[in-house]
């Protein structure tokens, strides 16, 4: 297939005007004040898909006189687009089945559902629902595991790349303990497989590649060091090796016994390469100190995702120890869908502060929307491209509606500043929160657009009949 050509023309300024949060380092490590930049009245021009300037709107207007396409929001924050850390897409059509135990879950929900997967059009189907899904959230980008079939890495990528979205995935890497209408035959063709999607995907636009063991205990050893070395060989490319990690007792039992040779669960991972700078492991709820000492030595990222551990019964993350002054974890948030019961990461944040509360800790909103953003691009190892709005950032922005429902509106008039709302609008949860979601600098998403959905081709092309108008408050 050949990519399609996405503005080869160049687009000219845009503007994104409104009240607006972007977050410039870790409030887990430093003083929070610090860690953000909030203005009441932001303006923000991108052009051709980047952010070239953001500030007070009465300093930076007047340096663009010629900037007429200006879109403003009233009673809405805008923030950097969300990032999903780790969801599985192929799970969309089974989210939300009832399920006792993690394994017993799998056993009889998620591995049917992938196994349909072979077929290209189902596939097609899924994915499509799927980006619908992000983008309504505000996400704009996502860890991704697909399945073990090409055509499932393939539909996604092809659906990402017709909105221009910076996704990331790869074929997941299966040879034992699962169904054989899921398992690969081989290991040596399960890799070779996984490096021709590589390079077919990687660095295509803004897709990006990952190598993805689904856990320890459905790959041999075989399999696992392939995937090691096959990561080795890429990683200065900046491949990505996703999986998952201390999840629950019951698995983290089953590793042990299926590698006794090895101390702790993440060390069998490292034991065959598999640990490095852009090594993603969700979930990592149950984690021996020597673990995270690895997780900090090897720049790894975290994806939290509590939603799905509070479905599965998992185990409760402990941000504190990941955040540990002294060894610091990149850590980001994930739905986890199908394990993870919606798609939206304003919702994880108001799961994780329960998940705190249980653990007698909580979370702020301050930390709360920067592990949605800018903690999410670290835990990526993207800190420089997306989860900022600042200049030479990639325009990917999320509107978050402040009065997304009457009670809500009503409910804000006694809230004092904005993360105050913020707490509110995450710990009420509401699907709607989101009025729309810029990314590469289009509105692939509006809420209030008859056509919600638009490819970037679609963009353009209106774009080309319709000559910029200034759009007021919304
Ligand atoms: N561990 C291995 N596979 C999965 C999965 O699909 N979901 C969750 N939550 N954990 C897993
Ligand atoms: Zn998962």
């Amino acid at each position: 297939m050949t990519p399609m050509p996405v503005n080869p023309a160049g687009s000219p300024l845009k503007g994104i005007r409104g009240q607006l949060l972007t977050f410039k380092a870790d409030p887990f490590l430093y003083n929070e004040k610090e860690c953000y930049d909030y203005y009441t009245d932001a303006l923000v021009v991108i052009r051709d898909g980047h952010i070239i300037e953001v500030g007070d709107y009465k300093d930076v207007a007047p340096k663009y006189p010629d900037l007429k396409d200006v879109e403003t929001y009233t009673d809405s924050i805008i923030m950097p687009g969300f990032i999903d850390c780790h969801v599985h897409y192929v799970q969309s059509s089974m989210i939300g089945s009832f399920g006792d135990t993690l394994l017993n879950w799998l056993d009889r929900y998620a591995f049917p559902t992938e196994a349909k997967f072979r077929d290209k059009a189902f596939a097609d189907e899924v994915a499509h629902e799927f980006m619908k899904q992000l983008l309504e959230q505000g996400t704009t980008t996502a860890n991704v595991f697909s399945t073990t079939f090409a055509t499932s890495v393939d539909a996604l990528f092809e659906e990402s790349e017709r909105y221009d979205t910076r996704m990331i995935t790869g074929k997941v890497l299966q040879d034992r303990n699962l169904p054989d209408s899921l398992k690969d035959e081989s290991a040596e063709e399960s890799i070779l497989e996984s490096e021709r999607l590589l390079k077919k995907w990687h660095h295509r636009g803004r897709q990006l590649y990952a190598i993805i063991p689904r856990f320890a205990p459905t790959s041999t050893p075989r399999q696992l060091e392939l995937a090691g070395e096959l990561y080795q060989r890429y990683i200065d490319q900046g491949v990505y090796m996703h999986t998952h990690l201390d999840e629950m007792q019951s698995e983290i039992d089953w590793v042990t016994q299926l590698f006794p040779d090895v101390d702790n669960y993440t060390d069998v991972y490292k034991k065959y390469g598999l640990v490095d700078k852009r090594s993603v492991m969700a979930h990592c709820c149950i984690v021996r100190e020597e673990e995270w000492q690895t997780l900090h030595e090897c720049q790894c990222g975290v994806a939290h995702c509590p939603s799905s551990n509070l479905f599965l019964g998992d185990g409760e993350f402990r941000y504190w120890e990941a955040k540990e002054q002294s060894r610091p974890v990149r850590v980001g948030m994930g739905t986890d869908v199908g394990g993870g019961t919606n798609f939206s990461i304003p919702r994880q944040l108001g799961e994780a502060y329960k998940v705190a509360m249980l653990q007698m800790r909580s979370l702020d909103a301050v930390k709360s929307f920067y592990l949605a953003t800018r903690g999410g691009a670290e835990a990526l190892h993207l800190e420089n491209t997306i989860g900022s709005i600042a200049p030479g950032y990639e325009a990917d922005i999320a509107v978050l509606d402040l009065k997304p429902s009457e009670f809500a509106a009503w409910r804000m008039k006694y809230t004092g500043n904005i993360f105050e709302r913020l707490f509110v609008l995450m710990t009420l949860g509401l699907n709607n929160m989101n009025k729309a979601t810029y990314v590469a600098g289009r509105k692939v998403y509006d809420r209030s657009r008859d056509n919600k959905w638009m490819y970037a081709a679609e963009i353009d092309a209106s774009a080309d009949v319709k000559p910029a108008k200034e759009q007021k408050s919304r």
